[in-house]
């Protein structure tokens, strides 16, 4: 019996060295995972940008500042084995991180309007991506930080002989100390976040408003207008975040952007679907009916617009127009 339980004891204790051997070879792998996600965040973030035309917003901008030297930092200290990695890359992903979750804040409607610090240039949450219905790119570039810091701190450095001579000092105690506050803080953050991302990404659909109902049988006149308005104003706050940027915030357009949509013929020219379908596709440079040479992203990159998202955009875009609808030319 007692040595049933001394083997069990002893094969227990064999399985923790093992699996903290296991840990201990992780964790020394740990910079190089740092590495490749900040790599992979720069160049998603180069391809949205130059490939992809999305315009980078103000806090987007001081991301990107945080991000980018990040993967040549860690690379040099990968290649000189320098001990000292985490001290000079870990203030950069750090600040990062803070910026993102604010910017994440803002993208998911916590902030209320009045405190926004982004008023320049394109809005912060514009909506380039929506993935699965809620993972947008201010998302995607909390999870990059967080996994850099993570990463970084719990990189364990090879020791060196001086390290080996040091009797285990009150210092090294405190840096686990902090290494564990400051996870769980952010795993924290991170997991409300998520769950606010997740309850707030998805899109309003306009049906969601306005009772389908109303669309078939208005009960009179004076309900029709209302119809009308309440789309044009969900036309209008659709527009502000998908197509502002280009367009400006009254369709008077942003030079080397996109046109002015106020006084626009090609906008008074065409039915409603002919414009939903050009919206649908937008025009690149290479069309032969470009006239900017300037990229009009199809739905304004927002893929998530539905049809009768942008026809109540267009049904806006009809109430700033200084054009009457004419299709005489048609
Ligand atoms: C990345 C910038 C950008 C975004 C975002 C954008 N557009 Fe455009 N848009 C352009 C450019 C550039 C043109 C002009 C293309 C050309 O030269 O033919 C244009 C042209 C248009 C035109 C034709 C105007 C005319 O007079 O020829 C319409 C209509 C239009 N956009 C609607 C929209 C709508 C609606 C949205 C939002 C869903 C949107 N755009 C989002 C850049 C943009």
């Amino acid at each position: 019996m007692r040595r049933g339980i001394n083997l069990a004891l002893t094969g227990f204790r064999e399985n923790l060295e093992k699996m903290s051997a296991f840990a201990n070879r992780i964790k020394n792998q740990l910079v190089y995972l740092a590495w490749m996600q900040a790599l992979i965040a720069t160049v998603g973030s180069l391809f949205f940008s130059e490939v992809m035309s999305f315009v980078p917003c103000e806090l987007c901008w001081y991301q990107r500042i945080l991000m980018y030297p990040l993967v040549l930092v860690l690379t040099i200290g990968i290649l000189l084995r320098d001990q000292y990695i985490r001290y000079y890359a870990l203030p950069l992903s750090l600040l990062g991180l803070g910026i993102a979750a604010y910017h994440n804040l803002l993208y998911y409607g916590v902030i209320p309007t009045g405190w926004h610090v982004c008023t320049g240039g394109v809005p912060c949450e514009t909506r380039w991506i929506q993935w699965f219905g809620f993972v947008g790119i201010p998302f995607l570039s909390l999870t990059a930080f967080a996994i850099v810091t993570l990463s970084l701190l719990w990189y364990s450095l090879p020791k060196t002989e001086y390290e080996d001579n040091l009797p285990e000092t009150s210092q090294s105690i405190s840096y686990h100390w902090i290494k564990r506050t400051v996870s769980v803080a952010m795993l924290t953050v991170y997991a409300a976040l998520f769950l606010i991302a997740l309850t707030n990404g998805k899109p309003d659909t306009i049906n969601k408003s306005i009772p389908s109902t109303a669309y078939i049988a208005p009960a009179s006149a004076e309900s029709l207008t209302s119809v009308g308005e309440q789309l044009i104003t969900e036309g209008r706050q659709l527009y502000s975040q998908s197509c502002a940027n280009c367009h400006g915030s009254e369709g008077q357009g942003v030079s080397g952007l996109g046109v002015d949509l106020s006084d626009s013929p090609f906008i008074a020219a065409n039915t409603d679907s002919v414009l939903l379908e050009f919206i649908k596709t937008g025009r690149q440079v290479s069309d032969p009916e470009n006239s900017t040479g300037m990229t009009m992203p199809g739905k304004g990159s927002n893929i998530a617009l539905a049809d009768d998202e942008i026809l109540a955009i267009i049904t806006y875009i009809r109430s700033i127009s200084v054009n009457e609808l004419d299709l005489s030319e048609n």
